[in-house]
């Protein structure tokens, strides 16, 4: 016992680590042991001071790095979403099912695709809740997932199926997608929903959520029946990524016929990111269909184009050409027999990551998150990364399909995940369901695994009726 209290790095020195042992002057003294621990503790603080206030290098100022945790914090919040479901409505007359037996009742999914139903109002409330980015008040600077969401002239924003491009030289956000401003019509009996091709639409924005209307950068044909972009036709997805060595951007989009039996990948370029892009040619990549697609920049400078093939039974990986504008003969298969569409590529901590949906049309579906040390594959599979709202919700990824997964500079580790309400009946009335993404943590319940390894982070996208962007979320 003797020898212990000996040794105790208890003194009347400063530092509780004083490897000199002067316990002998005050053996047991409760006073030193209340002294080492606060020494103790003063020491941690330090240390954790330390680590959250270091020195930019590059801008010569303090910069707190506290704001990692503190300002996704509310992001990450779990938020339940308690609706009660009307009950569902028996639209057959008595003698038809009589004749044909009773059918099964109609689903939540049946009901939120039916215009018709309470609960596709629900999903598609009106104008009177439409977020209105020149009017000021509390909901400056909110996304509200599913509401009307209008530009700056006061219009609803039509870039569905869309993607970011950042431009570093302006500091401007460019959101495309497409302008399905027309009427929707079957072109056949079974056909699926349909608009004729009006064009690519192009917004920008500083701050992501007012946006500006940049007109249609790339406008569908009227009279050209031969032409890919022949309104008849389908035009679908477009990303545009910037070329470094030509100074050029790129767009990449699906290129279909109106039964969607050309599946093919269009190319466009352009000088400016605000257009307009000239349309060079339309190809099915390394031979195969190709229908969902996007294209995703590499920090190599590297762009790769990732498709649904085989008739979207899975998914393939191609290496474009330096510049852009075209494929090289670099393709791996992924995600083999997994059936997924709607890529959404992003990268952090050099692992890449994808979320993907089922094939179901414009019904919405279960997402799922997968990953990659490298982005030729091969991928695994996370699991479902919808978290809150309710179990319909987690199964319908909030009722949307994924699109596009945008960075946060200034924050490390968060995204936005981009997705899109489909509205067959009025398919110019689709919404955009923006929300968090985070990565971080052990998946929790990982679909695959190698031997265990690696174990990857887990994906999460959380549901928030009402959210905005923390402070620093643009400090690059
Ligand atoms: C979905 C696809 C959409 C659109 C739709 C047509 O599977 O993700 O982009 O093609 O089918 O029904």
């Amino acid at each position: 016992m003797a020898e212990i209290a000996r040794s105790t790095p208890t003194s009347s020195s400063s530092s509780p680590l004083n490897p000199h042992p002067t316990a002998r002057i005050f053996p047991g003294s409760r006073c030193n042991l209340v002294f080492a621990v606060w020494s103790f503790v003063g020491f941690v603080l330090l240390i954790h001071l330390y680590t959250v206030v270091t020195h930019d290098k590059n801008k010569g100022d303090i910069y707190v790095h506290s704001s990692r945790v503190a300002p996704t914090r509310e992001l990450e919040e779990v938020e339940e979403e308690n609706f009660r479901l009307p009950p569902p409505r028996s639209k057959r007359n008595p003698r038809a099912v009589k004749r044909r037996g009773p059918r099964r009742p109609p689903t939540v999914i049946d009901e939120f695709l039916d215009e018709s139903s309470e609960i596709h109002s629900l999903f598609f409330p009106d104008q009177r809740t439409a977020v209105v980015p020149t009017q000021g008040g509390n909901d400056s600077m909110h996304f509200y997932p599913g509401r009307l969401w209008l530009d700056t002239d006061g219009n609803p924003i039509q870039a569905h199926g869309g993607g970011i491009l950042y431009d570093k030289a302006t500091e401007t956000y460019y959101w495309y997608g497409e302008n399905k401003d027309g009427p929707t019509y079957q072109a056949h009996k079974n056909g699926a929903a349909r608009v004729d091709i009006i064009g690519v639409s192009c917004y920008s924005s500083k701050d992501l959520w007012a946006w500006t209307n940049e007109g249609i950068v790339l406008s569908g044909d009227e009279s050209n029946v031969t032409h890919d972009l022949y309104k008849s036709n389908v035009l679908e997805r477009p990303k545009v990524i910037y070329n470094d060595k030509t100074s050029k951007y790129v767009m990449w989009m699906h290129i279909d016929d109106t039964n969607y039996t050309k599946a093919s990948v269009g190319v466009a370029v352009s000088d400016s990111a605000t257009g307009p892009f000239t349309y060079l040619y339309s190809m099915r990549p390394h031979g195969f269909d190709s229908r969902d697609m996007t294209i995703f920049k590499d920090d190599d400078g590297k762009a790769y184009l990732i498709y649904s093939s085989e008739e979207n039974s899975e998914l393939h990986v191609g290496l474009l050409t330096d510049n852009y504008l075209d494929l090289t003969r670099e393709m791996k298969r992924v995600l083999v027999k997994k059936h997924r569409e709607a890529p959404a590529v992003f990268k952090y901590e050099g692992t890449y990551y994808m979320i993907t949906s089922g094939c179901s049309g414009w019904a919405p579906n279960k997402a799922l998150a997968h990953a990659a040390l490298s982005i030729m594959g091969p991928w695994e599979t996370l699991g479902n990364p919808c978290v809150g709202g309710n179990r319909i919700f987690r199964l319908t990824t909030f009722f949307s399909q994924s699109t596009f997964v945008l960075p946060l500079p200034g924050l490390p580790g968060s995204f936005i995940f981009m997705a899109d309400r489909w509205n067959p009946s009025e398919l110019r009335d689709s919404r955009y369901v923006w929300l968090p993404l985070a990565i971080g943590g052990v998946a929790d319940e990982p679909l695959e695994y190698s031997f265990g390894f690696p174990l990857w982070s887990r994906v999460s996208i959380y549901w928030h009726r009402r959210w905005r962007l923390p402070d620093g979320w643009s400090n690059a």
